[in-house]
């Protein structure tokens, strides 16, 4: 268990490191479009063989989950589908075009917002148009997002036939209270209808997300939760950290600060549920995530194979990532792009055929070799210089190594076992452009 010295030391606001340079610190004045074209298609032609990963952002949902930090736009009208996908499918054309080419998908995933708000009838025309074929290669992993309360029997089996075998549903905890302060309510019975069914169609991989740190979150509620979780034996669990940000999201002023817990009592909600999940076989892995021996996440992370992008950890590491839709990040190694936030003016730029880039970052050399290393700290849990470890980085490592949070012997950082829980600060060293310019503002959610 940390001591409530550690965490009130460590426990400052930190990125969670989807991205080196994290979005805040992209350098958007020495950023073009032209140039994230020439970029990526530079990137294609080395990496042409090796097939990229797609994400495609379906924003709508049926009602507002006020504790909800992703880029959603709430309706009840389903007239909204269409468009919305032929915008996609247009977006996808000006990639194509771009590389020349129909690039090989060796990943997909459908995030949202609530992918299963639009109808499997509506997917299938989506994704048969992206893939350019019946279903997607044997060897791509395709996943989505699935909201317990819309995910149907037609969604499963349509997913399923064009090659999906991953489901993700969004839980986030059963306790009554809590899902009445973040306006999001699912019974462990209807979780279990859709486990079981997606299971008995063929799924592979089941994960399910939970928060901890949610408002009105109380020990016993979520130890309940976690028990009903084990129960229905998920492969995967995302146990993220609740990200209060409501300067950003307005639907997070629902609740007051009272109601959520902090520091060491938010702490103490990832030890029970961390302490409950190992104690029923699921494998820690790098930070918020749990999985089975079985599970493919496990695995990739025993072979050195984890790697972590804009959707998080994956057991794929393709050096191309588009992201379609509304808000998505692109990442094609070597620059990023990001979409227009509001789904008004993404659909206004791609109707006058032009990429809906709005921003996006350049990356020097230097942020090459801090993001290689920020990479290994998140998926590996250790980094090794080509010589002496970074001076700069070292004196910024010397807190954490007097706490033993971190080891460094000769070039290696290690962070030990009671270091695992400061994942972030530890990366935070390595971040020149947040040290370069410290924010004035708060940027990030808390890190603990
Ligand atoms: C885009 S949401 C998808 C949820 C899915 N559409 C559903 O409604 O079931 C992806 C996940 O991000 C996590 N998430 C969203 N907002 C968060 C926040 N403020 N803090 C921590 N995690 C958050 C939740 O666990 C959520 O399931």
């Amino acid at each position: 268990m940390a001591s409530i010295k550690l965490l009130k030391k460590y426990n400052i606001a930190a990125p969670r490191y989807t991205s080196y340079p994290t979005v805040p610190y992209w350098d958007n004045e020495q950023f073009s479009i032209n140039q994230w074209k020439q970029r990526l298609v530079t990137a294609y032609r080395l990496h042409q063989s090796e097939g990229i990963s797609l994400y495609i952002h379906l924003p709508f949902c049926e009602s507002l989950c006020t504790y909800c930090g992703c880029n959603t736009r709430i309706t009840k009208n389903h007239a909204v589908e269409i468009p919305y996908i032929s915008v996609l499918l247009k977006e996808w054309q000006m990639y194509v075009e771009l590389l020349g080419e129909q690039p090989k998908i060796k990943e997909i995933h459908l995030g949202g917002g609530t992918p299963t708000f639009f109808s499997a009838a509506n997917l299938k025309q989506l994704l048969q148009s992206i893939a350019g074929a019946e279903r997607f290669d044997e060897d791509a992993t395709c996943s989505f997002e699935g909201h317990p309360d819309n995910t149907t029997i037609e969604h499963l089996q349509v997913l399923y036939q064009l090659g999906f075998k991953r489901l993700s549903l969004g839980i986030q905890d059963f306790d009554l209270q809590v899902q009445f302060m973040i306006n999001r309510y699912q019974t462990p019975q209807q979780v279990k209808a859709i486990t079981d069914l997606a299971r008995s169609i063929g799924y592979q991989s089941i994960n399910y997300d939970l928060i901890y740190g949610l408002p009105g979150q109380q020990e016993e509620g979520l130890k309940n939760t976690i028990k009903e979780v084990i129960a229905l034996q998920p492969d995967r669990i995302a146990f993220y950290s609740y990200a209060h940000v409501p300067w950003i999201k307005a639907g997070q002023r629902h609740f007051t600060e009272n109601d959520i817990p902090q520091g060491d009592e938010k702490f103490a909600l990832y030890e029970i549920g961390r302490e409950l999940l190992v104690a029923a076989g699921y494998q820690e892995i790098g930070m918020d995530h749990f999985a089975l021996k079985t599970d493919s996440l496990y695995i990739a992370s025993e072979e050195g194979k984890l790697h972590r992008n804009f959707m998080g950890y994956t057991d794929q590491h393709t050096p191309i990532l588009l992201g379609l839709g509304v808000s998505s990040i692109s990442d094609c190694g070597t620059a990023f792009a990001q979409n227009a936030k509001t789904v008004e003016e993404y659909k206004q730029v791609i109707a006058s055929n032009e990429l809906a880039v709005q921003k996006g970052h350049l990356l020097s050399l230097e942020d090459l070799y801090l993001r290689q290393h920020i990479t290994n700290l998140m998926c590996r849990n250790q980094t090794v210089f080509d010589e002496d470890v970074d001076p700069s980085v070292l004196s910024r490592l010397q807190p954490m190594i007097d706490d033993e949070l971190v080891n460094v012997n000769a070039a290696k950082v290690i962070i030990t076992p009671k270091g695992k829980s400061y994942l972030r600060n530890v990366c935070m060293a390595f971040d020149n452009r947040l040290w370069q310019r410290q924010p004035k503002t708060q940027l990030f959610s808390a890190a603990i």
